[in-house]
């Protein structure tokens, strides 16, 4: 992490560089944590999610201005986060973070000292868990009064990470869905996608 932060030293933008790397190390932390109880979870090896498949941390400020009129624009439109985990800290009172669950979108709390984690869309969903996750669509509405400001923290691989089904979660009732690829050929597609979230992995899908 003081890799990280040492990074930072010609942005100028940073004010406080050593409270958010602080922020970012203990966030670091809390992520590994989760991820090591996913993978005792769901019965992988241990450190499985350690290493290239979640190197690569990294900070997003959320900061959505009030909109007089809501109905016109979204903060962040429908999505998927298309990393490992996400950690994300919603620091006011205002709400504006909504979920899909059975088609409808649902509004999630700001409370007070608690993180919502969000799982990656890639990995822990379609991938490496072989279907046993769901990373949940979700997306940010504007409030027409107050501003509001979000943290986001995401774990992603490092780019020449190779991505494939969890073996040990694959077998002949459960067989893989996609085939193996770098993450940074999947991250390209996802980018470059003209279509729903699922384009993105269409190219790496087995036949069945
Ligand atoms: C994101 C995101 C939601 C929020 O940055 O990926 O989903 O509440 N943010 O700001
Ligand atoms: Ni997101």
């Amino acid at each position: 992490m003081e890799k990280l932060v040492s990074s930072w030293n010609n942005v100028q933008t940073v004010p406080e560089k050593h409270v958010v790397g602080a922020y970012a190390t203990e966030v670091k932390k809390l992520a590994a944590t989760i991820l090591e109880l996913i993978c005792e979870g769901l019965g992988l090896e241990f450190g499985y999610f350690g290493g290239k498949l979640s190197e690569i941390p990294s900070m997003l400020v959320n900061h959505y201005p009030p909109c007089p009129d809501p109905s016109l624009t979204f903060g962040v439109s429908e999505h998927c986060d298309p990393n490992l985990i996400t950690i994300l800290q919603q620091e006011s009172d205002v709400l504006g973070l909504q979920v899909l669950r059975n088609g409808e979108w649902i509004g999630v709390e700001p409370i007070s000292k608690a993180f919502v984690v969000n799982m990656g869309y890639l990995h822990v969903n379609h991938k490496c868990s072989n279907n046993k996750l769901r990373s949940v669509e979700h997306r940010a509405v504007t409030n027409s009064e107050k501003a509001r400001t979000s943290f986001a923290m995401f774990f992603i691989p490092n780019g020449d990470s190779i991505v494939e089904p969890a073996k040990a979660l694959a077998d002949s009732r459960n067989p893989a869905i996609f085939k193996s690829f770098q993450y940074k050929e999947f991250i390209t597609h996802f980018i470059n996608r003209t279509g729903g979230i699922d384009v993105a992995l269409e190219p790496f899908k087995l036949q069945a």
